[in-house]
């Protein structure tokens, strides 16, 4: 079975104090110890969070990266500089960097290479638009993204985790349904086993992402997922590690 995880994505909320009393009351939760927790706060936030890591027996994950190692990039975050806070995942290919901030399939693949060459976890956002799913494109955008993406080695494939993200279900309350994720993962573990193996494709980590909260995750436990990548449902510490409870118990792990 590939790691089980539960991401929590803050994208731009949080200060450095209130990722600190976050962290505080992360640790005196019970977190289930077959899953590995993630917080992703802002890149200001980085250091409160790998501060109260390990009491609250989470890991540090980045919501994004420069895809050049160093240099003249004004307002950029290297790998190396992630590393040194202790940075383990990062997100790579978000719809929200991808719509709103214009980073295309090549950006992407560049900082998947990156990350791997500096021994973090790429985790790998895909998914299609309301648009794209109305006009029966789901399966070929998704293709597109990891065709993209992974021009990776079996042994590279093997490091990165894959988050399916459909962009009409983000902040919507919109989650899909379990036909809908079920599809989507089983899609994702095939194009993986044929290109590389079914070995390979086992080991990888795939995500389901998307208005995910207490509702919900016991049912989305139910489809072939290895966790979530949760946004709005990760910002209140409590809800949170009662969601990977939840999680974990559905799994019966
Ligand atoms: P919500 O859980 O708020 O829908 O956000 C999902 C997401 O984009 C996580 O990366």
């Amino acid at each position: 079975m590939a790691q089980q995880l539960m991401i929590a994505n803050w994208k731009m909320n949080k200060t450095h104090d209130q990722a600190k009393d976050y962290m505080d009351i992360l640790a005196q939760e019970r977190l289930p110890s077959q899953v590995e927790v993630v917080i992703c706060p802002p890149f200001t936030a980085l250091g409160a969070v790998a501060a109260g890591a390990k009491a609250s027996l989470s890991m540090v994950g980045a919501q994004n990266c420069s895809w050049a190692a160093s240099g003249a990039l004004t307002g950029e975050i290297s790998p190396e500089m992630l590393m040194a806070l202790t940075v383990k995942y990062v997100l790579v290919g978000h719809s929200e960097r991808r719509s709103l901030f214009g980073e295309s399939d090549d950006i992407v693949a560049r900082k998947v290479q990156l990350l791997l060459q500096s021994a973090l976890i790429p985790v790998l956002c895909l998914g299609e638009t309301e648009q794209e799913r109305d006009g029966n494109l789901t399966e070929e955008v998704l293709r597109r993204q990891l065709d993209a993406a992974l021009p990776l080695t079996s042994d590279e494939a093997s490091k990165i985790v894959i988050a399916y993200e459909p962009v009409w279900a983000i902040g919507t309350s919109r989650t899909a349904n379990g036909e809908q994720v079920t599809a989507a993962m089983q899609l994702i573990r095939h194009y993986l086993a044929t290109k590389y193996t079914a070995a390979t494709a086992e080991a990888i980590p795939i995500l389901y992402g998307g208005s995910v909260n207490l509702g919900n995750i016991a049912s989305l436990a139910e489809c072939p997922i290895d966790g979530a990548l949760v946004g709005g449902a990760s910002l209140n510490p409590q809800d949170f590690a009662n969601l990977t409870r939840s999680f974990a118990v559905a799994k019966e792990l």
